[in-house]
């Protein structure tokens, strides 16, 4: 019998590996002969470690299973389900087949297709499961069938800019033949954000198919990967997964007997947020310090080393297999409007269901949090949602009916992001959130320009004054603090300061009371 236990991070510090030890052993000492597959996690974390064993009718998952419940799980002969008959399936943990799982039946996933069901490690299983097809078509292709696929699709970049993917790599095909790079951006930073992390440890050859598919439409001969020393356990994967590709003829000098090369190296950051910003992860990668870069000009044109680079977001270059394998017509079937496609969402907070969950663009913020995510954890009820990591707005109440897409969060001042949402409940003081914001860029400022590395500061400092002042100096300090959120949006060099009035800004307006405001004085 074949048990899978996820080795996701998710699931190793909800004690996964604990759990994996105690089932060899005790299948050693039960005389049953058993296979431990480690697979990556569905997503679903609140069932964390949720393990799965093969049965004629499918898997049947079992979770939260912590160490104590492995002997009453033997016991049972769960292992067997076929042999246990409804002892197995009665059983307390018993989640029925994996496939009927609720959450994961709703769920229309395309990127993360193959997550929780495939080997991470293993060539042929990604194979066997649709893998690589995508990079077969495109090598049959011309590199200008590729772009106009890409573009076809409507995909654009995930990270959180939602620029169209295929005018990006056009721009880098277009420029003069010579040295030519791809990066993934997998500095995945923003709070309450995991779909980078997720994909790279429970199916890394999809992201390395789209980075070869990738370089072979623009022409690139070397990939870099940058990742983050906070995600130990996804480097060692992805090392691993990196090796294996280039044993199976996937990477290196003859991709597939095309005669086409490519090369792909991970590298790991020291955990800065800023380097998560392109022009600051390039200069990491060049081994200076992570400091932004003036655009343009662009980093298709003069990117790492000056040379022309495509930079994409990790879920970006893995959604590019299944559009090239399926085509653009099958991709832009989902979504709506000018977000074409499926958005992996990462619910975190006070949710009773955190997780990801991938689904076309079109769901409401109302049926996330209560349909997906069972709403508040802590029972009272929910205030407000962050979207779109620690720069984002807040979103309270009256517009949890918003389409999650690009156009419709855009109307309401607020953005998608890299598609995390974190909830709160209404013990939450939104003033100290607005004040967390200012505080988060005074410490992860690079320091390039005024506006963020002095206006971060001063806002933390004028958020403490309105909040002590009364009467005229009140309204006087939230001027004040007007003013200064203009200055950091309109001056400052890249995102980070430019967007940390978002969040406050949106704090004053939907939560005046908070800083002691009236609706009419905080908005
Ligand atoms: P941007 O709007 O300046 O650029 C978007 C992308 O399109 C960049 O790669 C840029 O080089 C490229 N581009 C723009 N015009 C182009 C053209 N004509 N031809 C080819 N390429 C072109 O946005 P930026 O500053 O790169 O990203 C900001 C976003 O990053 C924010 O909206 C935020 O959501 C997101 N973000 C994501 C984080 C994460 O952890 N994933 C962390 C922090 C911010
Ligand atoms: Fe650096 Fe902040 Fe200026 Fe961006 S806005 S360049 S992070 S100082």
């Amino acid at each position: 019998y074949r048990i899978y236990i996820p080795l996701d991070s998710s699931s190793v510090s909800r004690g996964a590996e604990k759990v994996a030890q105690r089932l060899a052993h005790g299948a050693v000492t039960k005389g049953e002969s058993l296979t431990i597959v480690r697979n990556g996690s569905h997503g679903l974390f609140w069932l964390e470690p949720m393990i799965e064993v093969e049965s004629a009718q499918g898997r049947v998952a079992f979770g939260p299973v912590f160490e104590d419940d492995v002997d009453s799980l033997l016991a049972l002969r769960f292992f067997a389900p076929d042999e246990a008959g409804s002892a197995a399936l009665e059983h307390p943990l018993c989640l029925g087949l994996t496939t009927e799982i609720p959450w994961l039946k709703k769920q229309q996933r395309l990127t993360f297709e193959r997550v929780g069901f495939v080997d991470p490690l293993d060539v042929e299983d990604y194979r066997s499961k649709g893998g690589f097809v995508g990079l077969e078509k495109a090598l049959g292709m011309s590199t200008q069938e590729i772009l106009d696929e890409v573009k076809t699709s409507g995909l654009r970049g995930r990270g959180g800019a939602a620029f169209p993917t295929g005018i990006k790599w056009q721009t880098v095909s277009d420029q003069p033949a010579g040295r030519k790079y791809v990066i993934c951006n997998a500095d995945e930073g923003d709070s309450g954000t995991f779909a980078d992390r997720m994909l790279m440890e429970g199916d890394p050859f999809t992201l390395i198919e789209g980075m070869i598919i990738c370089a072979i439409a623009v022409g690139a001969t070397q990939g870099y990967v940058y990742t983050r020393s906070e995600y130990p356990n996804a480097c060692k994967i992805f090392t691993q997964a990196i090796e294996n590709a280039y044993a199976e003829g996937y990477l290196g000098s003859d991709i597939c007997g095309s005669g086409k090369h490519f090369d792909l190296e991970l590298r790991m950051g020291a955990g800065a947020y800023i380097c998560g910003e392109e022009t600051s992860l390039m200069e990491s990668l060049e081994g200076k310090r992570g400091l932004v870069r003036s655009k343009p000009p662009l980093p298709a044109i003069e990117g790492l080393f000056g040379k022309p680079t495509v930079i994409n977001n990790v879920i970006s270059l893995a959604s590019v297999p299944i559009i090239l394998s399926k085509g653009a017509d099958y991709y832009k079937d989902f979504g709506q409007g000018r977000s074409l496609g499926t958005m992996p969402i990462q619910l975190a907070g006070n949710v009773k269901r955190p997780g990801l969950f991938e689904l076309a663009f079109g769901v409401t913020i109302r049926e996330l949090l209560f349909d997906f995510g069972g709403g508040s954890k802590t029972g009272k009820p929910l205030k407000a949602v962050q979207i779109g990591g620690p720069l984002g707005a807040y979103i309270a109440e009256h517009d949890w009916d918003t389409d999650l897409d690009y156009e419709h969060l855009a109307a309401r001042g607020a953005m998608l992001g890299h598609g995390g949402i974190v909830a709160f409940d209404n013990q939450t003081d939104m003033s100290q959130m607005a004040r967390f914001a200012m505080e988060f860029c005074e410490l992860e400022s690079c320091g390039k320009c005024t506006p963020c590395r002095i206006g971060a500061v001063r806002g933390a400092e004028v958020i403490d004054q309105l909040l002590d002042a009364k009467g005229d100096d009140k309204l006087e300090r939230k001027e004040l603090l007007d003013d200064l959120c203009e200055t950091m949006e309109q001056g400052s060099l890249c995102a980070m300061g430019g967007m940390t009035p978002f969040p406050v800004k949106s704090a004053l307006k939907y939560f005046p009371e908070d800083f002691g405001l009236t609706k009419d004085t905080g908005a």
